[in-house]
């Protein structure tokens, strides 16, 4: 009983929607905290690929509830998208709910993402230009406009003004491409699909199914690295994407909450700027990218790819309080004779396990150990006892580095390709 929380340790794109859709049937409810369209979260059920934005990924699972949580920053128009391609699998909605305190995203906070990118050059963050940052900035900045407002009288009028303030602001950006009368339409017309869900008071509901004995998982989405508070600032996202970002995106104090799987790839990847201390950029990234289909859900763009990194994720270990792990895509691996592990950090011609402040720096030489590849197709593996030994060897391995067991090894997009350890 209690909340579980699921997250991923890197910079995103773990497999946490594949691993939640495995675990939703043994909860009563799953629940997004945090983000919202720039997450991308790819569920393949038989023959079908789905890729989730807004809605958690226990959403193929009939009989639980999902929940959009306050903490989440909503989009009509993508959300509205995501509820007819699920429609029109017959995948039922009837259990969806949505958190009347989560944010609205504008297009003009979209515009805004994508001026204020634009005028950044060489620093731009990379954003998916879904509008997250401009839209969480309004929320801090106690300007923005949530889901319980649209039931309003005045709704139309706050609309008008936020949305002028926005065009106020999008004076001082050089102009860029972008429709905001058409796209003002649509979200006005998607408006409609967001006011027929159910609409919750998030905080009492989940906190009266808690006391009723019910077991709640809160999906994660990006990556701790992607933390506003403890990732690669300032190439991060706008939310808080760790375990403590639970509370405050669900309203659930910290003693309710139990367990904490962390997701993290055989290898490493990142989408977007900033930096990625074990980033291959030669062949041996291009490799790992081909075969990992390394290009990203949401936005479609090539992922950054680079070996397993110990320090970064002790780091987000110890941040989120992790207490079991998933590897996901060990079988990208299966064609590597080595496969090489970052250790520690040389910075300044001194090892050290720390991420320092400034992860981008150039003197930072990751220090790795090669471990010897099982060179062997892992298709249809469902036991870990089947592995090949090399393969249990290196997940042993990352393991005591670690210091948290491995619960869970994906070895396919699919559910089933997915080994429980016990
Ligand atoms: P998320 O954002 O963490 O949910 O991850 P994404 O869906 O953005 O990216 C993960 C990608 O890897 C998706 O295309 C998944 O279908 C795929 N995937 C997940 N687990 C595995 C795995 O174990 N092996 C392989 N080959 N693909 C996987
Ligand atoms: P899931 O949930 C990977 C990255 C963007 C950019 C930075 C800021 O699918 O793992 P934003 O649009 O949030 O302002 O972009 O964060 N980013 C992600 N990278 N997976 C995601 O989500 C991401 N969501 C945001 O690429 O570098
Ligand atoms: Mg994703």
């Amino acid at each position: 009983m209690g909340v579980d929380v699921l997250l991923g340790l890197q910079w995103g794109d773990e497999g946490k929607g594949k691993i939640v859709d495995y675990l939703a049937d043994k909860y009563d409810i799953v629940a997004r905290f945090q983000g919202g369209p720039n997450a991308g979260h790819t569920i393949v059920i038989g023959d079908k690929k789905f890729v989730l934005h807004t809605i958690p990924s226990g959403v193929f699972r009939e009989n639980i509830v999902n929940v959009i949580g306050n903490g989440v920053v909503i989009d009509p128009i993508t959300l509205e998208k995501e509820l007819n391609t699920l429609k029109g699998e017959n995948v039922s909605l009837a259990n969806l709910l949505v958190a009347k305190k989560a944010h609205l995203i504008l297009p003009s906070h979209r515009n805004l993402d994508a001026a204020s990118e634009a005028a950044k050059g060489k620093l731009k963050i990379g954003s998916t230009l879904k509008g997250i940052g401009p839209t969480y900035m309004d929320k801090t900045g106690r300007n923005g406009l949530r889901v319980g407002d649209i039931f309003r009288e005045d709704f139309l009028e706050r609309y008008q003004n936020l949305k002028n303030k926005h065009v106020d602001l999008l004076k001082l950006y050089p102009p860029i491409e972008f429709d905001l009368e058409k796209e003002e339409q649509q979200w006005m017309q998607s408006l409609e699909a967001l006011k027929a869900l159910k609409t919750i008071d998030c905080s009492y509901f989940l906190n009266q199914q808690l006391s009723a004995g019910k077991s709640i998982l809160a999906e994660g989405a990006q990556g701790s690295m992607l933390d506003i508070d403890f990732g690669t600032y300032p190439y991060v996202t706008s939310s808080n994407t760790m375990t403590a970002g639970v509370c405050i995106g669900l309203g659930i104090a910290p003693n309710k909450i139990n367990n904490v799987l962390g997701i993290t790839k055989a290898y490493c990847t990142r989408v977007g700027s900033g930096p990625f201390p074990t980033e291959l950029e030669g062949e041996v990234g291009e490799e790992l990218r081909k075969l990992g289909h390394e290009f990203g859900a949401t936005t479609g763009r090539p992922r950054r790819c680079g070996w397993i990194d110990i320090p970064q994720l002790k780091y987000t270990i110890m941040i989120n309080g992790v207490t079991s792990l998933a590897i996901t895509k060990l079988d990208i691996l299966n064609t590597f004779a080595e496969i090489n592990v970052a250790e520690n950090y040389m910075i300044n011609g001194e090892p050290t396990e720390d991420l320092p402040y400034d992860l981008q720096s150039k003197e930072i030489l990751p220090l790795y150990t090669t471990k010897k590849g099982w060179m062997s197709d892992l298709e249809g593996i469902t036991d870990y006892n089947s592995l090949p030994q090399v393969a249990k060897d290196y997940l042993t391995y990352l393991e005591k580095q670690l210091g948290v067991p491995i619960d869970y090894v994906s070895t396919g997009p699919a559910r089933r390709s997915l080994i429980i350890k016990d």
